[in-house]
C-alpha cells in the first residue's frame, strides 16, 4: 500500500513537473505560498497527494468555469497553501473552505487567508478529505490524483444536484466531464452533479392520459429511455439533456406531434411542463 502510494507520489510528481515546466512561474515562484513560520516545497509529500499548487492562471479559469460568486460555499480538497481558496473569496466573492491535512500548512494556508483579508469568509479545515463533511459545498475544486478522484466520486455524486465541481489535471474515470478547461498548456475538468433520474415514472396529467410513464435509464449525466403513453407502444425520447436537476426531453404525442418536456427532479417527484401549449400544460411523476 505504501508502495502504491509512493508510485502514485512519484507519477503525481512526473506529470506536475511537466506540467509546471510549461508555466510561466518558476519553481521558485511557486513556493511563494510560505512565510516566515513555514515554508513548503513544491513536491513534498502530503498524506494521500504531494503538494503542488495549482498555478494561478489556471486557478481563475477553473473558478470563472463554475461561475463562482457569492452565494457560493466552495470546498477545495486538499487546499496546500489555501490559495484556491482565497481567490474564491477574494476575486469571487464567495465563502470558501479548504480542506487540508498537514497540519504546518493548514495553519499557513489560515494565515494566509489572513493577510490575504478574506478571514471572514475563507477557513482552513484541518482534516482529510475522506473524512470530513463537504456536503454542504456548491463548488468543490481538486487537484489531487486520478485514483483519488475515483475514491471520492461516488461521495461526489451524493452532492446536491447542480453542484459544481473543477479539478487540475485529472479526470473521474468514465464519468466524462462537461467541459475541458485549458490553461497555457495545464488542463482544468468541470462537471456538474446530476441528479439522479433512473428509474420508471409514472405521470399524471400529460395530455389527459390516465396511464402515462417515463422509463429513463442513466450514465451520469447521459440520459436515455421511452415514453408510454395509454395502450400505444413505447418510443423513444428524442433530444434527452440533463443539467443538474432539470431534465429536458422531446417525444412524438399521439397526434404526432412533436412534444417538448421540461421538468425539474425533486428526489422521486418530478414538476413537469409541455413548452410551448398554452393550457393544462403542467403534469407531474413519480418514480415506483
Ligand atoms: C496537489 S496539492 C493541491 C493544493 C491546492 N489545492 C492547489 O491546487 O493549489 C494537494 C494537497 O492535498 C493535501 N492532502 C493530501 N492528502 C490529503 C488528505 N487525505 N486530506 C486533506 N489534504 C490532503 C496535501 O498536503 C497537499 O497540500
Amino acid at each position: 500500500m505504501n508502495m502504491m502510494r509512493s508510485l502514485a507520489a512519484l507519477t503525481f510528481t512526473v506529470i506536475s513537473s511537466l506540467s509546471l515546466l510549461n508555466l510561466t512561474h518558476s519553481a521558485t515562484a511557486q513556493t511563494k505560498g510560505g512565510d516566515q513560520l513555514y515554508q513548503p516545497q513544491v513536491g513534498q509529500p502530503g498524506k494521500d497527494v504531494v503538494w503542488v499548487p495549482t498555478g494561478d492562471e489556471l486557478v481563475t479559469k477553473m473558478l470563472q468555469t463554475a461561475k463562482v460568486g457569492k452565494d457560493d460555499l466552495l470546498y477545495d480538497l486538499g487546499a496546500g497553501d489555501g490559495k484556491i481558496a482565497i481567490a474564491a473569496g477574494r476575486e469571487f466573492g464567495a465563502r470558501a473552505i479548504g480542506i487540508e491535512y498537514n497540519p504546518e500548512m493548514a495553519a499557513l494556508a489560515q494565515r494566509n487567508a489572513e493577510r490575504a483579508g478574506v478571514a471572514d469568509r475563507v477557513k482552513i479545515i484541518r482534516g482529510d478529505i475522506f473524512k470530513e463533511d463537504f456536503s454542504k459545498a456548491t463548488v468543490i475544486t481538486m487537484y489531487l490524483l486520478p485514483d483519488l478522484n475515483l475514491k471520492l466520486r461516488p461521495t461526489l455524486l451524493k452532492l446536491k444536484p447542480g453542484t459544481r465541481l473543477v479539478t487540475n489535471s485529472f479526470t473521474m474515470g468514465d464519468w466524462e466531464p462537461d467541459q475541458v478547461i485549458n490553461s497555457s498548456g495545464n488542463t482544468g475538468y468541470f462537471w456538474v452533479v446530476p441528479a439522479q433520474v433512473e428509474g420508471r415514472w409514472m405521470l399524471k396529467g400529460l395530455e389527459g392520459h390516465a396511464v402515462a410513464s417515463l422509463d429513463l435509464t442513466q450514465r451520469y449525466q447521459r440520459v436515455g429511455g421511452t415514453i408510454s403513453l395509454g395502450s400505444n407502444p413505447p418510443q423513444p425520447l428524442l433530444g434527452v439533456d440533463l443539467n443538474a436537476d432539470e431534465l429536458r426531453f422531446r417525444y412524438l404525442d399521439s397526434a404526432n406531434q412533436l412534444q417538448n418536456v421540461r421538468a425539474t427532479i425533486k428526489g422521486n417527484r418530478m414538476d413537469a411542463e409541455l413548452l410551448g401549449t398554452y393550457s393544462n400544460n403542467r403534469f407531474d411523476g413519480m418514480r415506483q
